[in-house]
């Protein structure tokens, strides 16, 4: 998954569960129907929601940032731990009152926690009137009318093939710099403490061209930077129609690379069981694709990883970490990291912090393990661990990140990092932010002639935790 916010957030379960709000204003005018959205969990869903705001587009809906205003309110939601669940939970509750107010408000909930709740949502939120899977957002307009007419609607079907390839999504999360772009939906990894493979359905692979098409068109728009999302961006996989032509992770990335020399290329996730040479190399090979692989380990100690289903070993995942650092020798390198999954000894807990010192991770998202009901642990595994033992080993897994973010960080100080600005800095008006390659949370003073879209060369200084603080130096 990528990271939606800044690496500095060591610890956080909020990336997997924060609602952003659009920032698209609009008025309301005649007859035009309004659309509030707001999305929880991670980026795919981020990018989800501005495909539903295409789709509802063309039924003649506007989106907007009041949702005192809106027709329709929709919640994009996710299972990933219960957590991000009863977020979603207390959101509904907060928009009863509203309802109250305005009868007509269609109220609706998309995404993972629909897909996992599916007509179970309808009966246990009352307010609810419509439920709508991943895979069913073309039915939107559809299923809106049915509410309309005094029915309650839902479609949480899941699909082989749907990609919503000729989708051109409105770009709500965007700042006109940087954008998503869904690669591929869906997983068929089935880790065994995860609910994605239930809530997303099958892997499939998005059509080739259409994805260079939106970076053309993203380049085209000004934009400067993409990032490729899908669950295991290295098992992407594609054909041409009648051709036996196949086109994988690695040509893809060559194929984006190319739409413009001045459009960084990120992507996310990286799965260490499919992570090949090749794909390293073409990174390596291409200056525009940023030299930062999220590669989530889990765990430290193999029993364990093989418990969770992960398909590799210790040894294996120190493999590839050898020969990204072979490969691409200033890469930097992130992770997530599960604390007390079933039956984890205090020896294995200590196995994943030895891991941690040997990679020495640029920053981590660190979780305890939260059981999801219907997943192969669930069923197979007791859960075992009591959430203080939990917690505890997530205490330390997160202070031994922060020593290594900051370790990883001082090591940037007098060196010169190419930062693509994106903002004023939220703290100061004076000041600039921005990621490097590394993917690092960039500061540093505003200098006349510089704006947000711009690359600049900063010479780091200094840094907090996670954060790079320095000037321009051209
Ligand atoms: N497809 C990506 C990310 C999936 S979800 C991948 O394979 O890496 C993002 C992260 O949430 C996972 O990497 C995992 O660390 C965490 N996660 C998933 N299910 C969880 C659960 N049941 N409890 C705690 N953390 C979980
Ligand atoms: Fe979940 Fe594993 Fe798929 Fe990631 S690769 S989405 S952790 S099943
Ligand atoms: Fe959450 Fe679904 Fe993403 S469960 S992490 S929103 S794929």
């Amino acid at each position: 998954m990528i990271a939606l916010d800044l690496p500095s957030k060591q610890h956080d379960e909020s990336r997997q569960g924060e609602a952003l709000i659009l920032e698209k204003k609009s008025k309301k005018d005649g007859n035009e129907r309004k659309l509030y959205i707001e999305s929880y969990g991670c980026a795919m869903n981020f990018s989800d929601s501005e495909i539903v705001a295409s789709i509802l587009s063309e039924d003649g809906f506007s989106t907007t940032s009041e949702y005192e205003e809106a027709d329709v309110i929709f919640i994009n939601t996710c299972s990933i731990r219960e957590n991000a669940e009863t977020r979603v939970r207390n959101r509904l509750k907060q928009f009863k009152a509203i309802k109250r107010q305005n009868k007509d408000l269609v109220i609706g909930v998309l995404g993972c926690m629909a897909e996992r709740l599916k007509s179970k949502f309808l009966e246990e939120e009352k307010l609810v009137d419509v439920v709508v899977g991943p895979d069913a957002y073309r039915d939107l307009p559809n299923l809106i009318a049915q509410v309309n007419s005094g029915q309650k609607a839902i479609n949480v079907l899941l699909s082989r093939e749907e990609t919503y390839a000729d989708v051109s999504p409105v770009r709500l999360n965007s700042n006109g710099i940087s954008a998503f772009i869904s690669i591929m939906r869906g997983c068929d990894n089935m880790c065994s403490f995860c609910v994605v493979p239930f809530t997303r359905g099958r892997e499939r692979s998005r059509d080739a061209y259409s994805i260079v098409k939106e970076a053309e068109d993203l380049r085209d728009a000004g934009y400067k930077e993409i990032t490729l999302l899908g669950q295991n961006v290295d098992s992407y996989n594609w054909s041409p129609e009648n051709s036996s032509a196949k086109i994988n992770f690695a040509n893809l990335l060559e194929m984006v690379a190319h739409v413009s020399p001045d459009m960084r290329v990120r992507f996310s996730t990286s799965h260490p069981k499919d992570i090949t040479d090749e794909v390293l190399e073409t990174i390596a090979k291409h200056e525009n694709i940023c030299k930062h692989i999220h590669l989530p380990v889990q765990s430290g100690n193999s029993r364990v990883l093989d418990l969770m289903n992960r398909t590799y070993t210790r040894e294996w995942y120190l493999n590839r970490i050898d020969a990204i650092r072979r490969i691409i020798p200033t890469c930097s390198i992130s992770t997530d990291i599960i604390s007390g999954f079933c039956s984890e000894t205090e020896e294995d807990h200590q196995e994943t912090l030895s891991m941690m010192d040997l990679v020495k991770y640029e920053f981590a998202y660190m979780y305890s393990y939260s059981e999801r009901p219907g997943t192969p642990a669930a069923k197979k595994l007791d859960d075992d661990i009591p959430e203080e033992g939990k917690q505890r080993r997530l205490r330390e897994i997160i202070a031994l990140q922060q020593e290594h973010s900051f370790y990883r960080a001082q090591k940037r100080v007098g060196k010169t990092e190419k930062v693509l600005i994106e903002s004023l800095s939220k703290k100061s008006k004076s000041d600039f932010c921005g990621r490097s390659d590394h993917n690092h949370m960039v500061i540093f003073p505003v200098l006349e002639g510089y704006k947000p879209g711009d690359y600049v060369n900063v010479l780091i200084e200094r840094t907090t935790t996670a954060t790079l603080i320095g000037y321009i130096v051209s």
